[in-house]
């Protein structure tokens, strides 16, 4: 395991100005199936936005069209002003991606999970990407996981590894997908509290896909609820305490109705 204990930010947050994220009549279906129906909003630079809605209501859909690993169907996302689709723009721009899942390599170990991305770019020598691994491992309280595999690790350290490692790319943008699902509730809050740190010392533009609401009351400047293929909602999060349309009600207040006819016996 690499020996290294940082004493200082290898990481300057001069060099990595936040990024303006818009979307503009952003539309996604796949064959028939519309999931994403003319959606416009803007991301400010340095804001944290969290998205909200549904299972299946195209959160992460529409994280990937930011990325380019989804086309529009019609419409567009623009960072910073310039067409997301377009790889070269993507290219000038650093976004780090937190998956759903962790998405992270199990064959390699965690130093090297976080190290991959530096060395396959040769933006640093070995001693600097050394510094600024050992760093985000040290914000995310896992410096002694560096020689570990993905598989020995939990789920909540899995999810900060995945924090990590896109911390180490120095991001101008981070995209998180469900960042405190499966976690339990003090894990989730100290997620929470990872990202409106990393907003706070790298002026990063934040967007989080979450169903935690304890998350969105808590670090979003703004919060976004997408349903039926639209966003429904917009509006910082105190807007989220008495929502007029029904619809928000039940997904925000959602009520356990132990009577539901839906779980009587199949009559024999
Ligand atoms: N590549 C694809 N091909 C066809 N359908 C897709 C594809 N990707 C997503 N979908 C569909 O788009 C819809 C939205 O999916 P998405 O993964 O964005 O949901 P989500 O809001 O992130 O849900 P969850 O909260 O469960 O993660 C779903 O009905 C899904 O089946
Ligand atoms: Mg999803």
């Amino acid at each position: 395991m690499p020996s290294c204990s940082p004493t200082r930010n290898p990481f300057t947050a001069e060099e990595t100005p936040a990024v303006a994220v818009s979307f503009e009549g952003l539309s996604k279906s796949f064959g028939d199936h519309v999931v994403l129906k003319d959606i416009t909003f803007n991301v400010e630079p340095g804001e944290i936005f969290v998205l909200m809605g549904p299972s299946g209501s195209g959160k992460s859909v529409l994280l990937k069209h930011i990325v380019g690993l989804e086309a529009p169907t019609s419409g567009r996302v623009l960072l910073d002003g310039h067409d997301a689709a377009d790889e070269e723009v993507r290219a000038q721009i650093r976004i780090g991606l937190v998956f759903q899942a962790g998405a992270l390599f199990n064959s390699l170990t965690v130093y090297d999970n976080l190290a991959l991305y530096l060395r396959e770019h040769r933006l640093s020598t070995e001693p600097k990407i050394r510094e600024k691994v050992m760093h985000a491992l040290k914000i995310l309280s896992l410096e002694n996981t560096a020689a570990k595999f993905p598989s020995e690790l939990s789920g909540g350290m899995k999810k900060r590894v995945a924090i990590a490692r896109a911390l180490v790319m120095e991001p101008q943008l981070l995209l998180y997908d469900e960042p405190t699902s499966e976690l339990d509730p003090v894990m989730s809050a100290t997620i929470s509290e990872i990202i409106a740190a990393l907003k706070d010392e790298y002026h990063v533009t934040s967007i989080v896909v979450s169903h935690d609401r304890d998350l969105a009351r808590s670090i979003a400047d703004r919060v976004g609820i997408l349903m039926d293929g639209k966003l429904m909602h917009l509006g910082p999060p105190s807007t989220l305490q008495n929502p007029s349309d029904p619809r928000l009600k039940d997904f925000l207040n959602p009520k356990i109705d132990l009577k539901n006819p839906r779980f009587k016996k199949l009559e024999t």
